[in-house]
């Protein structure tokens, strides 16, 4: 079923896009890209040459290399916040476009990220857009930071409470921007995850590539 079929999955951050994107690749034999990863990358190198990441990010973008994308210190808070505003910069955007549209051109593939249905692939065969609540989103990246930490009870609100305002600033940003901001395509069908566990998300979402296939 690969061909060149392309899948797109947006959504806002921590809905669970990235573990439906990856089931849904080695589901259907496709390869899958992390889009945000370039971001972060980007936002990463802005840190390491130590300029904020408000500045010109065009040649941090244009300088990227795979193996930027292989490090692990890609998901911290402050990685978080320099992601954002390197995503902002239309000409890191334009930028890392043509790396997306080769990626998915070739053999397709499942891409996830917020303009993926709008901007990179906007003739994507499949449209997902995965919501979640802000506090199921919250509740999500705070069990990913956490590890094996104890916390109390208040502990434990506090610290999502915490994580929920960060979330919040950057869905607020990512969705103002004037460039690609994170908004469902009009032929998007969107999933929302609260009440679904992983397996059925996945179910789910199959459903919709197997109809959308049986239409064209
Ligand atoms: O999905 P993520 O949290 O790893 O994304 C990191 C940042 O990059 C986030 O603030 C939004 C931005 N981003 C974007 O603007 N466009 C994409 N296709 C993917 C991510």
């Amino acid at each position: 079923m690969s061909g060149r079929l392309v899948i797109a999955v947006d959504g806002p951050a921590a809905a669970g896009k990235g573990t439906l994107a990856r089931a849904l690749a080695d589901a259907l034999g496709l390869p899958y890209l992390d889009t945000g990863l370039l971001y972060r990358a980007v936002g990463r190198r802005m840190l390491d040459a130590g300029l904020s990441p408000h500045e010109d990010a065009e040649p941090a973008a244009r300088a990227l290399q795979p193996e930027d994308l292989r490090r692990t210190d890609l998901r911290t808070p402050e990685v978080d916040r320099a992601a954002s505003a390197v995503a902002s910069q239309p000409a890191v955007r334009t930028a890392l476009l043509q790396f997306q549209r080769g990626f998915g051109a070739e053999h397709g593939a499942v891409l996830d990220g917020r303009d993926i249905g709008t901007v990179i692939f906007p003739d994507a065969r499949v449209k997902l857009f995965v919501t979640a609540s802000t506090r199921s989103r919250a509740e999500r990246r705070w069990k990913q930071m956490r590890g094996d930490a104890p916390v109390d009870a208040a502990g434990r609100a506090a610290a999502i409470d915490a994580v929920e305002a960060e979330l919040l600033a950057r869905d607020a940003a990512d969705s103002a921007r004037a460039t690609a901001p994170l908004r469902p395509a009009p032929d998007a069908v969107e999933i929302d995850s609260d009440a679904l566990d992983a397996d059925a998300v996945l179910r789910e979402a199959l459903r919709i590539v197997q109809a959308r296939l049986a239409e064209s």
